[in-house]
C-alpha cells in the first residue's frame, strides 16, 4: 500500500511538471506546415503562428493568398493558367512592367516588359516600338521605329 502511494505522488509530479513546461512555452496554436491540414476551418488563428507570413484560412487549409495562383489576394480568386499570383495580384510575368520575369522585378520608365525581359522598345532591334516587333536583317531601331541603312 505503501508503494502504491509512492507511485501515485512520482505520476502526480511527472504529470504536473509536464503540463507546466508545455505551458511554459506558450504554443497555444498547434504549427502547422505551408498549405497545412490543421483544421483551421475551426480555429483559423492556426494559420497566424506561422512565421512572419500571415496566411489565410481557404477551405481548412492555410494558404498565402499573396503568392498562392490558386488563391490569389483571397480564397475564391484563381489565376489564369499562364498567370502568377504577386503580392494578391494575378499577372502575367511576360507583360507585367511591375512584375517582369518575377514578382516585384520593375522595369524602369520608358521600358516595357516583353516576354519577361524589360526592354527598351525605343532601340531593341527585336522589340522596336512594341514588343515582339523585330527589324529585319541589319535595320536598326531608332526612337521605336525599325529604319534601314539604305541610301546611306
Ligand atoms: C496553394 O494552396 C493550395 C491549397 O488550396 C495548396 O495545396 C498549394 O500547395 C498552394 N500552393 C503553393 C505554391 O503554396
Amino acid at each position: 500500500m505503501e508503494s502504491l502511494k509512492l507511485l501515485l505522488v512520482i505520476l502526480l509530479t511527472i504529470t504536473s511538471s509536464f503540463v507546466a513546461s508545455s505551458a511554459s512555452e506558450g504554443n497555444y496554436y498547434p504549427p502547422t506546415p505551408s498549405g497545412g491540414s490543421k483544421s483551421c476551418d475551426k480555429d483559423p488563428l492556426v494559420c497566424h503562428t506561422k512565421g512572419v507570413v500571415k496566411q489565410t484560412c481557404c477551405k481548412n487549409k492555410c494558404v498565402n493568398v499573396l503568392a498562392n495562383k490558386s488563391h490569389c489576394g483571397n480564397c475564391a480568386t484563381k489565376c489564369e493558367k499562364n498567370e502568377h499570383c504577386c503580392s494578391g495580384d494575378c499577372v502575367s510575368l511576360k507583360t507585367d512592367c511591375l512584375n517582369c520575369g518575377k514578382c516585384g522585378i520593375v522595369c524602369e520608365l520608358g521600358f516595357k516588359c516583353c516576354n519577361g525581359k524589360c526592354v527598351n522598345t525605343k532601340i531593341d532591334k527585336k522589340n522596336c516600338g512594341w514588343c515582339h516587333n523585330k527589324c529585319k536583317g541589319h535595320d536598326y531601331c531608332l526612337d521605336g521605329v525599325c529604319s534601314g541603312y539604305a541610301g546611306m
